[in-house]
């Protein structure tokens, strides 16, 4: 395939590794964004964020085979554009399309005829259609007479070493037949693994949305388990490993919640979509009821345990350990340690936080400095650092009488053989 002049609108998390990628493979790429200080950071060859791709190629593509800019005007430019701008939702839970309709209305104010649009954003089925091609249309053209519209949703991991946008398969819909080859052709001829032609555009917008509310009521379920076990006496992790022993089951991990910009936010973009033709996914609401009220949860489990020494959430030294929503990175993204800090300060302890990824949002220099100021721990992200670190006998010369694990990623026989209480989740 010929080299492309590219533009991503949208250079956060998604985006730029993808820019990146692009530019790696010499197509020429422009990243526009509307955050100056985010495209000052990409053209210094600064990463702005953790994510191993970014890191190995940004300095080696910037500036001959990427630029950033928040000038729209090289979308004209371009043969592709990509957008993959944020989908969030608002304090209802109701989808937030202000991010993407901004997006697309810049694209469609920028049109060139021939043009490949392509959505890799997170939409539920309908989004393309009800949305996005009437803003595109607006100037008289036609899709697939006078440009192209595809849906190739991103399944990028975050902090994953492995897989990343270079070599995660995708599927591709599309308006017309004609779109659909071009997207197809177009991701081939950059990515190493199976791009998946789809029947239509609603499909593989759907596909995106259940792939993680799949997740989300798996985690729901399990988390479930865990606090039934936890009145039980019996230990969830256990548990789950000897059930997956069985060819069929597929372990999940309960926890003290679910965070990220994904499977907390994609499955009300169905929720609410089906609530616009009258039916209830009343699945997914509980999934995400349960897994909503990990946080409270896990805040809980710090007061039964400080009872066991009379001791009361009220005025005791609580340390925070973790705030970004997963494991060695730095998104903070509808993290569950946000509402553990609001519920334990609520109860009347006294919060200290640290994150090694996020000094702004760490009220402690170091790992020993909150260990030496807390009475109680609770564990949000399950960073290498706190398991390599955080044994009995450190946590013990420290003082520490408490540590709730909200990843149940602590060795519990080693920190109580030290006389302190663990409590994980359902364990
Ligand atoms: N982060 C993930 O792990 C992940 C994985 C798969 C899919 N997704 C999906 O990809 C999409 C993007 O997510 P993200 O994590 O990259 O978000 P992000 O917030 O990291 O990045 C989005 C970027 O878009 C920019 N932006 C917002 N409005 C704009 C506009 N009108 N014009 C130009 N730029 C604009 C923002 O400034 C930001 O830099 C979402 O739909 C998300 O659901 C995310």
């Amino acid at each position: 395939m010929n080299k492309e002049i590219v533009t991503v609108v949208g250079t956060g998390y998604v985006g730029l590794p993808l820019a990146c990628l692009l530019a790696l493979k010499k197509h020429q790429v422009h990243g526009f964004d509307v955050n100056k200080k985010l495209t000052e950071k990409i053209n210094k060859g600064i990463p702005p964020f953790k994510d191993s791709l970014v890191e190995k190629s940004l300095q080696k593509v910037v500036p001959f085979y990427l630029k950033a800019t928040q000038n729209p005007k090289v979308i004209g430019k371009s043969d592709v554009v990509i957008i993959s701008v944020p989908t969030p939702v608002d304090k209802d839970y109701r989808p937030d399309f202000n991010p993407l309709i901004g997006a697309v209305k810049t694209v469609g104010e920028n049109l060139k005829k021939g043009q490949l649009i392509i959505i890799e954003s997170t939409i539920n089925p309908g989004v393309s259609e009800e949305i996005i091609l009437p803003l595109l249309e607006r100037k008289k053209y036609k899709v697939g007479k006078d440009f192209y519209l595809a849906h190739v949703p991103e399944r990028i991991n975050p902090g994953d070493p492995e897989r990343n946008v270079s070599n995660l398969p995708r599927n591709v819909g599309a308006f017309t037949k004609k779109g659909l080859e071009k997207a197809v052709v177009f991701y081939r001829s950059f990515i190493d693994a199976p791009i998946n032609p789809m029947h239509s555009i609603k499909e593989a917008e759907a596909t995106k949305t259940i792939e993680n509310a799949f997740r989300d009521i798996n985690i729901a379920f399990v988390n479930e388990i865990a606090k039934s076990f936890d009145q039980m006496g019996i230990d969830v992790v256990e548990v789950i490993k000897g059930a997956a022993s069985k060819f069929s089951f597929m372990p999940h991990w309960p926890s003290c919640g679910v965070g990220g910009h994904c499977i907390p936010v994609d499955p009300y973009y169905l929720i609410r979509k089906a609530e616009t033709i009258g039916f209830s996914h009343d699945f997914l609401k509980l999934a995400r009821r349960i897994n909503n009220s990990m946080p409270d949860y896990t805040a809980e489990l710090l007061q039964d345990e400080l009872n066991e020494f009379k001791l009361s959430v009220k005025n005791t030294p609580v340390g925070i350990l973790g705030i970004s929503y997963k494991a060695n990175i730095d998104d903070t993204r509808e993290s569950p340690a946000f509402e553990i800090i609001e519920k334990v300060k609520k109860m009347g302890g006294e919060v200290m936080t640290f994150d090694p990824f996020l000094k702004k949002y760490s009220t402690e220099k170091s790992l020993q400095d909150i260990l030496k100021k807390s009475l109680a721990l609770i564990v949000a992200t399950d960073h290498q650092d706190f398991i390599n670190r955080l044994d009995g006998k450190i946590l013990k010369k420290n003082k520490i009488k408490v540590v709730i694990d909200g990843k149940n990623c602590l060795d519990k026989e080693n920190i109580e053989a030290y006389g302190i209480r663990y409590k994980g989740i359902g364990r």
